[in-house]
């Protein structure tokens, strides 16, 4: 079981990834099992179509089965995520989220959509029974600068929003596999117990 960061921005490079970006470095760092899921790497036209049985939709659907804790990154859209992300949220099941700890990470141009995460990202999520959705993080543009390289750097206060958003993400991630069950053993026919005395 392990985290999986679904990259939401249809651009690329993008800021919302570089978010994202730092709490897989930080999990990375910890030795915890992770990986990412592109959505512009899927097929555009299942996305747009609704094309529950297309392979590459199936595999990242399972992917996002088999992971106990989800760290999804988007870019403030219209008020709202990118409808990248809202085509791929919608090719999972109903409960495609059941039992996971899920991490919401979004960037915007303006401070004027902050609560967008909470307004319209939290409420689908809700729907589909995660765990537990964390409070998300926001940054907006002004604090995701570019480097002289083109590489984005972080303001100091939004990596240390990002550092306190992993920290509790590892603390639900690891309280979470510890509550798990462990996995049903067929039992043993009565006629064949035998005991010692
Ligand atoms: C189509 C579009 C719509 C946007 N809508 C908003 C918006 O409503 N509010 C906002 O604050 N920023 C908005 N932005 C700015 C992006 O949210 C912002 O630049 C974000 O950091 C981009 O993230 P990305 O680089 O990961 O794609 C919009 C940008 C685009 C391209």
């Amino acid at each position: 079981m392990s985290i999986l960061f679904i990259q939401g921005s249809p651009v690329e490079p993008s800021r919302s990834a570089a978010l994202s970006g730092f709490v897989a470095a930080e999990i990375q760092r910890r030795g915890i099992d992770n990986s990412r899921l592109k959505l512009t790497d899927l097929p555009a036209q299942a996305l747009l179509n609704a094309k529950f049985g297309d392979p590459q939709i199936r595999i990242a659907s399972d992917r996002v089965a088999g992971a106990a804790a989800i760290v999804i990154a988007t870019p403030v859209y219209k008020a709202a995520y990118s409808g990248l992300l809202k085509s791929f949220l919608d090719l999972l099941p109903q409960n495609g989220l059941e039992g996971k700890v899920v991490l919401p990470l979004a960037t915007a141009g303006s401070p004027h959509h902050a609560l967008a995460l909470d307004y319209a990202l939290r409420p689908v999520l809700q729907s589909m029974s995660p765990s537990l959705v964390l409070p998300g993080v926001h940054a907006t543009d002004a604090t995701v600068g570019k480097s002289d390289t083109g590489d984005y750097v972080l303001s100091a206060e939004i990596i240390d929003r990002l550092a306190q958003a992993t920290d509790r993400l590892i603390y639900e991630y690891r309280a979470l596999l510890a509550r798990r069950p462990e996995p049903a053993v067929d039992p043993v026919p009565f006629d064949q117990v035998r005991c010692s005395v």
